[in-house]
């Protein structure tokens, strides 16, 4: 165990991935600036993820939910909040979802460059959340802002900054329950206004619990999906040939196992806390109790010693030790939803589309501890067109 700062990379935007390549052999557990022990292999990942006695979620001062529960609260709290992703409760999304995916494709431009995490991922992931959760379209603006105030004050680490930013986004979630209850049994059923009548544990949720929920939930959604999009776009532009596949007629089973391994090869979802409980010994280090630990999924699913190349495209040979969405019982409950908005993206995107590199305009990174890509260059090309002038484009 040597002192290392993963989290403190190149602001010019160096790729995190290489950096925690290049430490994983050698080392186990880092430490970062702040301080922080950070778990980089697999296999110690997933088995502080399986253990939450030792390792707490109870990390933040402020009220998390579910993020933040250990135990029977945590598992109350799920109990009633993943039925919000079971199959029939996501399967009326589909065609919503679908339509904006349409509507989008109709809508941006082609042949010139476009950004695939501003003008696609995070488009999309605003509308489709809005219209998942009842949101109004005038929300959108706003939320955009949001997402990029919160991207700066992540990679920021200023304290104040984020608190700042949190703040502004409960009263934006403030702003979408006050009308709600004022409408009573008039307001729309959708799924806030179901969450607003939920029960946790047989008693209503507080309101700093439901702003907690959709904040996690949003969190999740908005963030998460845009920079997914531009992972899964930069890797598809760079390989046309996977590309070329994804874009013909596979299962949706077939789709979201390669979704799934192209964000393990580059996890834009970078790392999660934990506390320890006790003095622990994990890859020849002591870590005491009280420590905040970070789970480092980008790296983890990474590991040479447990995927061989880390970059090889082997969607069924990787799926059983792939752990993009987590493990253990606060794997995510969003993945359902996530999988089928990212799904219907692609299908969207590459029925009617060729995504291929900007030629001269590089992507540009995220700065940790924000995972994936700020900006990723692409030209969208019709597909016919291009397929029939195959060689004669770049
Ligand atoms: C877009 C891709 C997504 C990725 C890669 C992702 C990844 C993850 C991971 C790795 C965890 C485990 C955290 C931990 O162990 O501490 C997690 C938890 C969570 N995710 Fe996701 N997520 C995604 C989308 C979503 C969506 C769409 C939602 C909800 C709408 C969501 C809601 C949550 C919540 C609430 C938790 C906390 C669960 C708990 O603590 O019990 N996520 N996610």
């Amino acid at each position: 165990m040597t002192e290392h700062t993963p989290e403190d990379l190149d602001p010019t935007g160096r790729d995190l991935r290489q950096y925690t390549d290049e430490l994983r052999p050698q080392h186990a557990v880092v430490r970062n600036t702040s301080g922080q022990w950070v778990l980089l292999r697999h296999a110690d990942v997933v088995a502080a993820a399986q253990d939450p006695e030792t390792y707490s979620s109870r990390v933040s001062a402020h009220l998390q939910v579910p993020n933040g529960l250990d135990g029977a609260e945590h598992r109350a709290a799920r109990e009633t909040l993943d039925r919000y992703f079971e199959p029939q409760a996501l399967a009326p999304f589909e065609p919503v979802f679908r339509d904006i995916a349409r509507e989008m494709v109709a809508r941006i431009p082609v042949g010139v460059v476009v950004d695939a995490v501003g003008d696609l991922g995070a488009q999309f992931a605003v509308r489709a959340q809005s219209a998942w959760l009842g949101w109004p379209a005038k929300l959108e603006p706003l939320l955009l802002d949001w997402m990029r105030a919160n991207h700066a004050a992540t990679r920021s680490q200023d304290r104040s900054r984020t608190a700042a930013v949190a703040e502004e986004f409960d009263d934006i979630i403030r702003s979408v329950l006050k009308p709600r209850r004022v409408m009573g049994d008039r307001a729309p059923n959708d799924v806030t206004t179901q969450l607003m009548h939920d029960t946790i544990s047989g008693r209503p949720f507080t309101d700093t619990e439901l702003v907690s929920v959709l904040r996690n939930w949003t969190g999740g959604d908005l963030g998460s999906i845009a920079l997914c999009v531009g992972v899964l776009f930069a890797y598809l532009a760079d390989n046309p040939e996977i590309q070329r596949r994804l874009g013909d007629d596979i299962s949706d089973a077939d789709l979201d196992a390669a979704i799934d391994e192209i964000l393990r090869i580059d996890d834009p979802f970078v790392s999660n806390r934990r506390r320890t409980t006790c003095p622990v010994h994990v890859g020849g280090t002591d870590i005491p109790e009280g420590a905040v630990v970070k789970l480092h999924w980008t790296s983890a699913n990474r590991d040479e010693e447990v995927f061989g190349d880390p970059d090889r495209f082997d969607p069924a040979g990787n799926a059983a030790n792939n752990i993009v969405y987590g493990t253990g019982p606060h794997v995510c409950p969003g993945r359902p939803l996530a999988t089928m908005e990212l799904r219907i993206v692609l299908q969207e995107v590459l029925a009617a589309r060729q995504v291929t590199p900007a030629v001269g305009d590089q992507a540009r990174r995220e700065v940790a501890p924000v995972g994936g890509f700020h900006r990723v260059p692409v030209v969208l090309r019709n597909r016919g067109t291009s397929e029939r002038t195959r060689g004669r484009l770049d």
